[in-house]
């Protein structure tokens, strides 16, 4: 089984440099157990300091980026390309969060592009899935994974899929909310990823893949997540923005 992955996910917070060093330098200092990878999501503007003042304290603790653009340059005003995000120390990046995929229209076909852009310049891709309230109230909650799933991962290849990409489910009514799905809902969700891993790459790949689960994620959740067989890992919004709560989590 692959190690377990725990992502904070700054979204727009502690994006001031002192604030985000602060943070930075407290959770250098937390023991961090092997069998455990960790990492921060921090927002653009304070990658570069949290990444220096990681290498500088020599951390285990990896850097990601929240988002990207599938273009590697060009006149695209205000985006931010792959080859940027691994040159200033990012080695994970979030594609397709659901904030993205609601706030910005962002389609399945343009999180595919970033996905590959990711992955071409070295780095991983944690494609974000999940369905709405309202699909789950319909039935269409496995259905609207898998479409995810299929069209985020088109193109990829089960070498490419082993080495560079983790799976985050993060149903969006679980968001943010306080209520996280139940531990066995989520599992079942994460086993379903799982099948329709297996189908297209085979089991091998399908097994080295993690399978993050996201939504109101909390140092009273944690334990019971972490549980079920199917989940490899969190990705944490809120509960990570102080140091105490994502302490609990990590060493949970
Ligand atoms: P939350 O956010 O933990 O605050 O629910 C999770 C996420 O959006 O990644």
């Amino acid at each position: 089984m692959p190690t377990d992955l725990i992502i904070g996910n700054w979204k727009m917070h502690k994006g001031l440099v002192t604030e985000a060093l602060a943070l930075t330098e407290a959770l250098i200092s937390l023991p961090l157990f092997p069998e455990r990878e960790v990492a921060i999501a921090p927002p653009f503007t304070v990658l570069f300091p949290v990444a220096e003042r990681l290498r500088h304290g020599k951390s285990q603790i990896k850097l990601s980026a929240q988002n990207v653009h599938s273009e590697a340059q060009g006149a695209y005003t205000g985006e931010i390309s792959a080859t940027m995000l691994a040159h200033v120390g990012c080695s994970l990046v979030l594609v397709g969060h659901s904030e993205r995929r609601i706030l910005f229209s962002e389609s399945d076909e343009f999180i595919n592009r970033k996905l590959l852009a990711v992955i071409a310049a070295g780095m991983r891709a944690v494609l974000c899935v999940g369905e709405t309230l309202q699909e789950r109230e319909r039935g269409q909650e496995l259905q609207v994974v898998r479409g995810q799933i299929e069209k985020g991962l088109a193109g990829v290849s089960p070498i490419v899929a082993r080495a560079g990409v983790v799976i985050a489910y993060e149903p969006i009514w679980a968001i943010g909310t306080g209520k996280t799905a139940f531990p066995r809902a989520a599992q079942e969700m994460h086993a379903f990823i799982k099948e329709r891993l297996t189908v297209m790459y085979g089991l091998s790949v399908a097994n080295a893949i993690r399978i993050l689960y996201g939504g109101s994620v909390k140092p009273e959740n944690i334990r019971e997540l972490m549980e079920m067989p199917d989940i490899n890992g969190v990705l944490v919004g809120g509960a990570s923005l102080e140091l105490e709560s994502f302490r609990k989590i990590i060493c949970y």
